[in-house]
Parts: C-alpha cells; structure tokens; sequence
C-alpha cells in the first residue's frame, strides 16, 4: 500500500489496496493509521457492490442510518448522493460535518461515486484540528467552554420532507464547540454552518456574530484540500475532525455515488488529554 499526502494538512491518496476484498488485519491498520494522520483518504479505481461497500465500512465499527434514509429501503445503511437536471438540492452542497446533530455523531464516512460530470462536482474536505489551532489562545479557550446547538431542520428542511424522517422528527444535539479526537486525544472545532445554530451559554446577537465568525474562519483554503472525483473514487473522511463541502458546480449535469457511514461516540472534551498524533 502506498500513502501520498494530497497537502501537509489534510487528505492522502491511497493506492494499492483493493476495498472490494476483506482488509487483513496489516492493512486494517495501516488505513485506521494514515486516517488519524490525514484525515481523509482517497482512493481509486474500487468497483464495489453494495454488500462490500457496507462491509468495508463494518469493518470500522457498527453503520449508521441517516435520519431521512427511506423507510421501505433494501439498504437503509446506503445513503444516495445524487444530483442531476431534475434536483433541487444535492447532498452535502455547504460546510458540515455528517449530521452532526445526533447525539451521537457519525465516526466516519465512505463515499463512492460511480458517475461524474465531465468536469466540477469535487468535494473541499477542511481539518477543523487545523482551525483550532489557528486561533488565538484567548478565542480557544472561549470557545472550548462553550456548548454548540445543533439541529437538522435548518439543514434537511425543504430537503428531505419532515414526513419522510425515520424518528418524524429533525434531530437535534448539543455538543462542545470543541471535541477531543477519542483516538488522537487533539482537540478540533466541532462547529459547521450545516448544522450549529448558536451556543448555549451566549446571548442570541453574541451567538449569531461568533457562529458567523467561525464558519468563515473553517472555510480557509489553508485547511482545506480538494478532491477531483473519477468513477468508481472512493473517500473515506473521519467527521470528527473534519468537514466537508460537495460543489454542486456541475448543473445539469449527473454526479451519483453511495455513501456507508459508520456510527461515532457522544462528542466530549478532555482539556487533560495528551495529544498522541499516531492515535
Ligand atoms: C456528503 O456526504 O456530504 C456528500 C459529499 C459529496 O457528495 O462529495
């Protein structure tokens, strides 16, 4: 297997690894590893079926169902990203984190596309360890004693219809603005423009002017990497220290794909911890 980082920040490309196939234990590791240190990774060329692609992700913990996941679905653990002349939204089109608003926010995703435009439609992934760390010593603390509120509706409303959700309701969470990595112990901000819709402990102006703040500092290029997509692509992103942003640039044009998720841990942060970079 060969690792090729795609910036010193974030992203690496993986090759010579075939995901269709049962990881041996070696190669299990050494993609649970270059994930904590890249944070997502890129690979090429991986044909899967809908039963290898959800038992690649099993192999990473337990999968997660989206909330708006069809009810009558042969696999509610396939989520369909899909856009084309016809749509009026398309998955993931701002900054987020995968829904963030459940209590207990996905672990990971992994996304393969199978049909690109003939150009556009690349995903922008950012290292919210990154933005952390670029903040001034007096906003990371402030920050870091703070509660984010995050909710589904400002997201899925007018996307994914109230009467199609799996509990009938939007979800919603509050977590620390910023989490403790449960693997890598390195504190990252835990704040997106999909979901966060103020913090608990300010007032509503306060809130509104902080939130704006951070969005606009997660969405500088420094943190970021870009991924172009080919058929049959494969990203695999750690959401717990990152977000991402598909670029619906590619109107009218078809992009679809399939996304496994895999279920995380209720967010916390550990001021004590000792970051650990290998995890
Ligand atoms: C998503 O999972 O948010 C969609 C990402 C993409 O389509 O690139």
């Amino acid at each position: 297997m060969h690792i090729d980082p795609v910036s010193p920040v974030i992203g690496a490309e993986v090759s010579g690894i075939d995901l269709a196939a049962p990881l041996s234990p070696e190669s299990f590791q050494a993609i649970h590893d270059a994930l904590m240190t890249h944070l997502v990774l890129f690979f090429r060329d991986q044909e899967l079926s809908f039963e290898q692609h959800k038992a690649l992700g099993r192999q990473f913990g337990d999968l997660h169902i989206h909330p708006a996941a069809p009810k009558d679905s042969e696999h509610p653990e396939i989520l369909v990203v899909h856009g084309d002349a016809t749509v009026t939204f398309v998955a993931g089109e701002t900054w987020h984190s995968d829904v963030s608003c459940d209590t207990t926010p996905p672990l990971g995703s992994i996304l393969r596309v199978e049909q690109v435009p003939t150009s556009g439609g690349d995903t922008l992934f950012a290292s919210m360890y990154a933005a952390y760390e670029a903040l001034s010593d007096h906003m990371q603390r402030l920050v870091s004693e703070l509660t984010a509120m995050h909710d589904g509706r400002q997201y899925y409303v007018g996307r994914y219809g109230g009467g199609n959700l799996r509990d009938g309701a939007y979800p919603a969470a509050e977590h620390p603005a910023v989490r403790t990595h449960p693997v890598t112990g390195r504190p990252a901000l835990y704040v997106n423009e999909g979901f966060t819709i103020g913090f608990k402990e300010l007032k509503p102006a306060e809130s509104q002017a902080l939130l704006g703040f951070l969005v606009r500092h997660c969405a500088q290029p420094e943190f970021q990497c870009r991924f172009r997509w080919r058929r049959n692509s494969v990203a695999f992103w750690d959401n717990r220290c990152t977000q991402h942003h598909a670029i619906w640039d590619y109107y009218p044009q078809t992009r679809h794909g399939y996304r496994v998720t895999i279920k995380g841990d209720r967010p916390f942060f550990d001021p004590s911890r000792e970051p650990s970079p290998a995890g």
